[in-house]
């Protein structure tokens, strides 16, 4: 099977993070998201992939210059100005006339991608959207549908009010190749605001699906820091990363890391490569990146440290996601 990977968006929301790395390149517990996006669809039988890019494309180019992940032969194309999600899509798949996966290139979830797709086939669609349950529906495409999953209406971001149903578009599509075909090209379309209310015009082609499987966009620092916490705690399996190793039950270390014996780390925490925890030092419900210092007598909660990142003797960092590079003396502990 083969599949569109969009992200060619510019991530603004977690600025400023995404100025020098796009979103989908920005580790999640120490993997780049989209190397997780990419072995969860090789797992479920995708073997050619192509990255729909427009922010930052070298960027993707450079970290895959092999051209294959996971098994998945890569392809990139390069929007000159962005095409809107389905112009995206409509670019990307240029040559496939193929049914395709479609993903938003900043979900992280575990869906049945096999199971899915099997749906989509069985109701004979034109396209499928898999749902997922939020509290608070508003930032989302909200999607009420009839009992055996037809669209009922695609409402994009709607004020809070005025969404008919919690169940909210979760960014992964199946599509037939005469959904591709109706994008007019070269233009900027969006498929949350065009394509997809288009086909409610007639009936029986599009179709969604109610999923409880984990599912979250990691487009704000919140989201961002959840997915750490979530990947660590192994709501998406364990080891969260291949070859780390568990200290303790929930705490997790990588190679070449040097953890001094009266240091204290609290589940769930994942210590990166030669990362140092000095002595006397706290960890809590934290990812260290690789090469991070946390000095002696300091703490650190609730936050990620990116790669690189030193912690001066005696600081506190508490809700923080900090940059690549960075040196800190911090006190957040008031
Ligand atoms: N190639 C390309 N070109 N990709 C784009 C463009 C573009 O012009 N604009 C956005 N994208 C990509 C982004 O990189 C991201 O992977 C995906 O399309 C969705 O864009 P976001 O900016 O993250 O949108 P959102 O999170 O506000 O809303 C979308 O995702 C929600 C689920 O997380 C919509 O699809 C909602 O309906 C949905 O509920
Ligand atoms: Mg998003």
């Amino acid at each position: 099977m083969k599949a569109v990977v969009l992200v060619g968006g510019q991530g603004t929301r977690l600025r400023p993070l995404t100025y020098t790395t796009p979103k989908p390149l920005l580790p999640i517990a120490n993997v780049p998201f989209i190397e997780r996006q990419l072995m969860w669809l090789a797992s479920h039988g995708v073997t050619e992939a192509v990255l729909s890019l427009g922010y930052l494309p070298e960027a993707f180019t450079e970290h895959f210059s092999e051209g294959y992940f996971s098994g998945i032969k890569l392809r990139f194309v390069v929007e000159d100005e962005p095409l809107g999600t389905a112009g995206g899509i409509r670019f990307a798949a240029d040559g496939i006339d193929d049914r395709v996966v479609v993903c938003n290139g900043d979900v992280l979830t575990d869906l049945d991608l096999t199971a899915f797709v099997n749906f989509h086939i069985d109701r004979g669609a034109e396209a499928t959207i898999s749902l997922a349950k939020v509290d608070d529906p508003s930032g989302f495409g909200v999607v009420p549908t009839h009992d055996d999953g037809e669209v009922i209406a695609f409402i994009e971001k709607p004020p809070r009010e005025q969404a008919p149903t919690n169940w909210i578009n979760a960014g992964t599509y199946v599509l037939e190749p005469e959904v591709l075909d109706r994008i007019p090209a070269r233009l900027n379309v969006s498929i949350e605001r065009e394509t997809f209310p288009r086909m409610l015009e007639n009936p029986g082609r599009l179709y969604a699906v109610q999923s409880d499987s984990y599912w979250l966009d990691i487009g704000t620092p919140q989201k961002f820091f959840e997915a750490h916490h979530d990947v660590v705690a192994g709501r998406l399996g364990s080891p969260p990363i291949a070859g780390a190793i568990a200290r303790s039950p929930g705490v997790w270390v990588q190679s070449g890391a040097v953890i001094a014996d009266d240091a204290i780390l609290t589940a769930p925490v994942l210590i990166g490569e030669r990362a140092i925890v000095g002595s006397g030092a706290v960890v809590e419900d934290s990812v260290l990146g690789p090469g991070v210092e946390v000095s002696a007598e300091s703490t650190v909660r609730h936050s990620v440290l990116l790669t690189n990142v030193f912690l001066a003797r005696g600081s506190t960092v508490n809700q923080k996601v900090v940059a690549v590079d960075v040196s800190l003396a911090c006190d957040d502990s008031a």
